[in-house]
């Protein structure tokens, strides 16, 4: 599922994140910086040694990640450019300020998409896996925040990919990108 809201680019697609040639894609990381299961040890796996030695400078200067927020290293041997690695939230029930977190997880990766001036990023189900986070309720927040972003419009971001390892958020995210895409024709 593709559309187009104000300029930019949005589709879902089913795949390994390690694949994607854009200028970023962003791994679903833990504060630790230091890898683990899941995405970010598929994207580590990939993108070889580089990958963690950024992570280790980025250590050294401030520690590691909090939830929420996001940082940025080389791709190393991946096909993308960059990792912007973020936190997302643990579910616990969803009264921890998870939304929020999650939110921020989508709202922080874009805002370092910005100040490197990348055009395309490609984003992980952030959560949904190890942290538990319900799919329907997460993929809502993912696409939210990138409605947004492309109706504010002062991006530099124009290619949005949600790549989704399981056909459950493929569905959900294809879902969310419909009723997107019904609501943006109703206003036009
Ligand atoms: N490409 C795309 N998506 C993937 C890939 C891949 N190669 N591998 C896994 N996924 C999907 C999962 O199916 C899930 O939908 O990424 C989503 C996020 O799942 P996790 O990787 O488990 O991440 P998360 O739930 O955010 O938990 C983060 O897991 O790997 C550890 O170090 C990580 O502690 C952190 C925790």
């Amino acid at each position: 599922m593709k559309l187009v809201l104000n300029g930019v680019t949005i589709e879902a697609v089913q795949g390994d994140i390690t694949r994607e040639a854009v200028d970023a894609i962003v791994n679903a990381a833990n504060s630790s910086l230091l890898g683990g299961g899941g995405v970010d040890g598929a994207i580590h796996r990939a993108g070889g040694a580089a990958i963690l030695e950024d992570c280790y400078r980025i250590r050294d200067r401030q520690g590691g990640c909090p939830t929420g927020e996001a940082v940025i290293t080389t791709a190393g041997d991946l096909p993308s450019q960059h990792v912007i690695h973020t936190v997302g939230p643990v579910w616990n029930g969803g009264n921890q300020l998870e939304p929020d977190l999650l939110r921020n997880c989508y709202i922080h990766s874009l805002q370092l998409a910005d100040e490197y001036e990348l055009n395309s990023i490609s984003f992980p189900n952030i959560s949904t896996g190890i942290y538990g986070y319900p799919k329907p309720e997460a993929a809502a927040i993912a696409v939210k925040v990138i409605q947004q972003y492309a109706e504010t419009g002062n991006g530099t971001v124009t290619h949005i990919r949600f790549v989704c390892f399981d056909h459950d958020n493929l569905a959900l995210y294809e879902q969310q990108l419909h009723s997107l895409n019904d609501e943006s024709n109703e206003s036009k």
